[in-house]
This record gives structure tokens, sequence and C-alpha cells, in this order.
């Protein structure tokens, strides 16, 4: 199976979860900057796992472009998580349920999540054991895709 992972990341931190995410999914899985990202790389059968740090309570435009496009060519078949980055706060809105939705509005079909994992500051660093519960996550997901 193949696997994308998909972010956008301001300061590094979503990417470093992107990066765990692939690591513990293993071979056949890259995390992949949404910058270079190529909507017909994706395929029925692959599993494909959208990130994004919170934004003004919602996702990057970057983020949201890509979900466009990938929308125009639909998802069908095509296996799915989000995740996102953001502050402990109160009120901190939210991008991975916001993801979660568009993947399967596309046609996606949910496997988990969304899951968020924090930071302590909006620069970062992750709060401690972040990375090492993105690779769990990765694990539990490539349980789901099978
Ligand atoms: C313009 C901007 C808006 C933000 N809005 C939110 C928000 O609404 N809720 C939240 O929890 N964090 C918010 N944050 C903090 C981000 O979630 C944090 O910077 C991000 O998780 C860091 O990940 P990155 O290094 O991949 O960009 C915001 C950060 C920026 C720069």
């Amino acid at each position: 199976m193949k696997a994308v992972i998909l972010y956008d990341s301001g300061y590094g931190n979503t990417k470093a979860i992107a990066e765990a995410v692939a690591s513990g999914l293993g071979t056949g899985a890259r995390a992949v900057p949404v910058d270079g990202f190529e909507p017909g790389s994706i395929q029925a059968g692959d599993l494909l796992v959208v990130g994004s740090p919170i934004n003004g309570w919602r996702p990057t435009p970057a983020i949201v472009r890509a979900l466009g496009d990938l929308a125009a060519r639909g998802l069908a078949g095509v296996k799915a998580a989000a995740f996102d980055t953001r502050l402990k706060l109160f009120i901190h809105g939210d991008a991975g349920r916001k993801i979660t939705r568009a993947l399967e509005g596309a046609g996606a079909s949910i496997i988990g999540g969304p899951m968020a994992f924090y930071v302590k500051g909006t620069e970062g660093p992750l709060l401690t054991g972040e990375e090492s519960r993105a690779a769990k996550w990765a694990d539990d997901l490539a349980d789901a895709a099978k």
C-alpha cells in the first residue's frame, strides 16, 4: 500500500509529526509538503493522511486548496485520516475535523482520527512525547488500513 502524508507547516512542527507518521507507517510511506503535492498522485487503494496547523481556527489556505483539488478528482477507494497541530487553549478551533469532513466529502473512506498534536507556543516546540504518539497513531492507521 502506498501512503502519502500531505502536510503544511509554518515552523516545522506539523512537518515533524508528518514525518513521524510516515516512519511509523514504514516502507511505502512518505511525507509530502503541500507545495510540491500532485493531487493526481493519489489513487484508489492508497492511504492519504492530511495534516495542518490550526491557523485562525481552520486549516491553512494551502491545505484547503489541495483538498479542493483532491475533491475535483474524487477520492473513491482512498483510505484517509487527518490531524492538526495546535496550542493547548481553552478555545482553539479545529483543522483536523474540517479536513476529515472534506476528505469524506471527496469520497475517501475515513479510517482514523481526527487527531490533535500539541505545541507549546506558536513556533513550537511540540510537547514532549508528541512524535512518539504520532508513531503510535501510525500503527493504528496501518492496522485499520489492512
Ligand atoms: C496565524 C496563526 C494563527 C493560529 N491560530 C491558531 C488557532 O486558532 N488555534 C490554535 O490552537 N493554534 C493556532 N495557532 C498556533 C498554531 O497551531 C501553531 O503555530 C502550529 O501548530 C505550529 O505548527 P507548524 O510549525 O507546523 O506551523 C496559530 C498560529 C498562527 C501562526
